[in-house]
């Protein structure tokens, strides 16, 4: 499927998408950080920087315990990343300590920018919600005033070819409901 936007836009937007295929190559910090460098400079309510990125690379002690969280399809095909990575967010300020309502909103801004960043360099990162949070929480040792949002695969892009053939249909960018659907003047509109 070749994606096509209704206006023109960034590239490197257009061409972001989620592959499952890696090869299992090892990433150094040199290829890594710049990810959640990028990141870092997402935008966020009262300048909190609410996201935290907590990681293992493959072939180290925390690996297993990031792999172990993952539902039986996400291991199949992370099996091959280079790193595993679960977002969280504070969901107080720190000024105040008071809640702050848009940590989420915030943290999927940062995830964005990693991915993005990530795209440029050519490779793979992935979002996944299928795991299990509360397990993540515990094992990571994650405070109560932060929120498991979501873990990441990083990796070198390997061919479709790589996958098990069922996974093969789905290696490709997919598409979008029209911005009709999604854009709307004035009130909500179901
Ligand atoms: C927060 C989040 C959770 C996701 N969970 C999973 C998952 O558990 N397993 C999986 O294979 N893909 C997962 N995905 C990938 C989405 O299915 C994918 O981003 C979506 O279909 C859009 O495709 P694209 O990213 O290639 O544009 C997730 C993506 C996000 C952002």
């Amino acid at each position: 499927m070749k994606r096509k936007a209704n206006y023109p836009i960034l590239p490197l937007i257009l061409n972001r998408w989620s592959p499952r295929a890696m090869t299992g190559e090892e990433m150094s910090d040199e290829e890594l950080m710049p990810l959640f460098e990028a990141a870092r400079w997402s935008p966020s309510s009262y300048n909190n920087q609410p996201w935290r990125f907590i990681y293992a690379k493959r072939g180290t002690p925390a690996w297993k315990t990031f792999f172990d969280l993952m539902v039986e399809f996400n291991q199949s095909w992370t099996k091959n990343a280079a790193a595993l990575v679960v977002v969280v967010s504070k969901k107080t300020f720190d000024h105040n300590q008071k809640p702050c309502r848009t940590h989420s909103f915030d943290t999927g801004s940062a995830w964005m920018a990693l991915a993005l960043e990530a795209s440029h360099r050519g490779l793979v990162t992935h979002g996944m919600e299928g795991f299990d949070f509360a397990k993540a929480a515990k094992a990571l040792h994650i405070p109560d005033d932060y929120q498991v949002e979501a873990m990441v695969a990083i990796g070198k892009k390997a061919p479709k070819e790589s996958l098990p053939e069922e996974m093969q249909k789905k290696e490709e960018p997919s598409d979008r409901r029209p911005l009709k659907e999604i854009v709307m003047e004035g009130k909500f509109r179901a």
